[in-house]
């Protein structure tokens, strides 16, 4: 893969670079900034070199036409912040004013075009369908740089079609971002850990039959892990379950048994009546939840479990948080948890948290990024990684290297 030192001299240059800016907000609050930080680095250091730099990103899921909630406008504003110097918003992607402005800029002056998802051709499924608004966004430019690693698993217009009708180079984050995923794929050092929570296993399931062939270690979490309880046999009252899923998941119970892969599931978890944080909740046994509770959470002792299996490890990637720690009383596991990463990052180990939720998530917990090995900004794209897919965003970087 080529990177922007490649590209020759950048004075003067229009660069568009593709970023990953899709934070969550509140309204027009941005919630947490961190893809904005992750993202402004290397757009700093394409200002700094001299390239008038357009920034393109999307934002949520529009359907092709723009809403007002969606609108990149505040991210400008932030962005600017973090880059410490004012950044130029269009408010329209390709059109008008997106025209002129890419005009207007000057050397060193940066400009983010509004959401790229309020064009149809951006998440369009046939390349001739996405043709065209690639061909509109790369006009504005003279060179590409790929930076967005959240999207890198997305076949869409900004991400693939757009590189194929420019000189382009990788971004440094997504440089940084694969070289991390490679040592985890590539040979890591043991024992290897992944610790999955979220929701729904169905998303998950792809990498879990993969992990069975690298991991030493799969730790499972949050709503998904009735599943797996269930796969076992055991009763789960209310709890998140998708029953569609148990007969593949006890296939991965027996594959993992034959290949030696250890399988740790919670031993106790915190029971409430309700999914709310005022509902009465109780700490039950993993096999004893009653009738009519759900598990909203692991357990103290679960918690304490978890932390011993990662201690001695090497490596551990982690991906969905435990609970639902958006609410108090369901915190405490995911928290244990990140503090048991923060702990083995301090014994040497490397440590990946994988994904915008998980990350929002230990933030919002009140740990620091430089507390772990990576934080990943992409959640998706590192778990299609680890899966062994091809990300279209990565392999039309690589084609360069054919
Ligand atoms: C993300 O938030 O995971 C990335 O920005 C990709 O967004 P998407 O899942 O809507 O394509
Ligand atoms: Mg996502």
């Amino acid at each position: 893969m080529k990177t922007t030192g490649d590209l020759g001299d950048l004075r003067g240059k229009r660069v568009l670079v593709r970023s990953d800016l899709n934070v969550p907000l509140d309204g027009t609050t941005i919630t947490d900034d961190g893809r904005i930080r992750a993202s402004a680095p290397t757009i700093k250091s394409l200002a700094d070199a001299g390239a008038r730099v357009i920034v393109c990103a999307h934002l949520g899921r529009p359907k092709g036409a723009p809403e007002a909630k969606y609108s990149l406008a505040p991210v400008a504003d932030r962005l600017g912040e973090v880059l410490g110097t004012p950044v130029v918003f269009a408010d329209d992607t390709v059109g008008e004013d997106a025209q002129a402005k890419a005009a207007a800029l000057e050397d060193g002056q940066v400009l983010l075009l509004e959401n790229l998802r309020f064009n149809a051709g951006e998440t369009a499924k046939t390349d001739e369908d996405r043709a065209e608004f690639a061909g509109q966004l790369a006009s504005l430019a003279d060179v590409f740089v790929s930076d967005g690693f959240g999207v890198v698993h997305r076949k869409q217009a900004s991400v693939y079609d757009v590189a194929r009708l420019l000189p382009h180079a990788t971004g440094d984050l997504v440089s940084t971002e694969v070289d991390v995923l490679r040592r985890l794929t590539k040979d890591p050092e043991r024992p290897y850990a992944v610790v999955l929570g979220g929701a729904k296993v169905s998303d998950k399931l792809g990498v879990i039959g993969n992990l069975l062939g690298t991991a030493d270690r799969l730790l499972i979490g949050g709503g998904m892990v009735f599943t797996f309880l269930a796969a076992q046999g055991h009763e789960v009252g209310k709890s998140l379950l998708e029953a569609d899923q148990i007969d593949t998941v006890k296939g991965y119970l027996e594959r993992a048994e034959k290949e030696g892969v250890e399988i740790v599931l919670p031993v106790d978890v915190v029971a409430a009546d309700a999914f709310s944080a005022d509902a009465a909740h109780d700490i039950v046994a993993a096999d004893a939840i009653p009738a009519d509770r759900m598990g909203l959470d692991i357990g103290p002792e679960s918690s304490r479990l978890f932390a011993e299996k990662l201690s001695d490890c090497r490596t551990v990637f982690w991906n969905g948080p435990m609970g639902a720690f958006e609410m108090e009383p369901y915190a405490a596991g995911t928290k244990a948890l990140a503090q048991a990463l923060v702990d083995v990052t301090s014994a040497g180990a490397l440590t990946v948290v994988g994904g915008g939720d998980s990350a929002a998530a230990v933030r919002q917990l009140g740990f620091e990024d430089s507390d772990f090995g990576h934080i990943s900004t992409g959640g998706g794209a590192s778990l299609e990684y680890l899966e062994g897919k091809e990300l279209p965003g990565l392999t039309v970087l690589e084609e360069d290297d054919a």
